[in-house]
């Protein structure tokens, strides 16, 4: 083996050896940098004759040429290996199942509540909002019910031991039907100028309290009023909306409702209503599920109307109790756990 087969093998082997680009570098430097043996090589050349120079230059650019072929190689596998280990690192399971948030879900008592609100919706109601915590005057004596009438302990209302700013008593709303006479106000108002005025056609769901709790009683529940005031509105009306709204409600045809004769102060006569399902589990027993009305002339005069002119018919729906039934739900509570195991089979 000659002196540059030697310089060839040795650069091999320093090539192979590095194992950083920058190992590869300072290998490089020991053969063809400046004071590199190839180079010092190239620089004797000068020492010798013409015709040496020729062969020997020969030589060495053959060899020089091996070496150079040799570093890129190296660089070129340094550079595979650089690159295969970023990719390892980098690497993305996709056969791994994603990490989600989770997807929520409207809660049953709000989807029977937008449910209500679009078939009522559809029949021309308004849908209004009320304030949870009313006055004493909008709860009962707006709706015919005096101080001290025995018609108040109808419901266990939750009191407030604080008056607004005109000096009326506060509760947690008993029932929707404060809405009653705060929206015919507000309506009345808007027409107030005018020789007629559109019927009064709204509902108003939302939260109400009363002091009870057990399987079908929470202390928090929900009720949708309903009010049709007019010049030509009659019980037949009602009866014939009512009987539209469930079979929306339920989808099916197949079920009877009942007027139920009852007592509410604010309406005369007043009625509970009452539905049958005629196939299905609950089939067969009658359910209520309204208390209703011919609102009272009392009531109207206090909606700022003449009763001699104005005439229509009220019912308040407990929301709650739709659901349970449409969801065959035995135990009201469910609503209001929290618990994820009932509420996300309403996805
Ligand atoms: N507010 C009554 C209740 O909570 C229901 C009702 C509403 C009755 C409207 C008649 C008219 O029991």
């Amino acid at each position: 083996m000659n002196d540059l087969d030697q310089l060839v093998q040795d650069a091999n082997c320093d090539f192979a050896r590095a194992a950083m680009p920058a190992d590869l570098e300072n290998a490089k430097a020991r053969y063809l940098g400046k004071s590199g043996r190839l180079t010092e090589q190239l620089r004797a050349l000068a020492a010798l004759s013409p015709d040496e120079k020729k062969a020997r230059g020969a030589m060495i650019n053959a060899a020089k040429q091996q070496v150079e072929a040799s570093l890129h190689a190296r660089r070129q596998a340094l550079a595979d290996a650089e690159l295969e280990a970023q990719l390892k690192a980098e690497s993305l399971d996709v056969t791994l199942p994603g990490r989600h948030r989770g997807t929520g879900a409207v809660h049953p008592i709000s989807r029977t509540m937008e449910r209500v609100e679009a078939i009522f919706g559809s029949m021309g109601f308004e849908v209004a909002d009320g304030p949870e915590i009313e006055t004493d005057w909008y709860s009962f004596t707006a709706l015919n019910n005096p101080e001290n009438h025995p018609a108040r302990s109808m419901q266990d209302t939750f009191y407030v031991d604080m008056k607004d700013t005109q000096g009326r008593w506060l509760n947690l709303r008993p029932h929707t039907s404060p809405m009653q006479v705060r929206h015919a106000l507000a309506h009345a108002k808007k027409y107030a100028d005018q020789a007629t005025m559109p019927d009064i056609r709204v509902i108003a769901p939302g939260r109400t309290y009363r002091v009870d709790s057990d399987a079908t009683h929470s202390p928090m529940f929900h009720q949708v009023e309903g009010l049709w005031v007019g010049e030509n509105v009659s019980f037949k009306d009602l009866k014939v909306m009512y009987l539209n709204f469930i079979q929306a409600f339920f989808e099916t045809t197949d079920l009877k409702l009942r007027f139920r004769p009852s007592y509410f102060p604010f309406t005369e006569p007043s009625a509970e209503i009452d539905i049958m399902f005629e196939s299905g589990p609950l089939e067969g027993r009658w359910l209520e599920v309204s208390g209703s009305g011919q609102v009272h002339p009392q009531v109207i005069r206090n909606m700022g109307l003449d009763p001699e002119r104005y005439i229509g018919f009220a019912f308040g729906s407990g929301i709650d109790r739709l659901a349970m039934l449409r969801y065959g739900i035995s135990d009201l509570r469910l609503f209001f756990d929290g618990d994820l195991r009932f509420l996300t089979q309403f996805k």
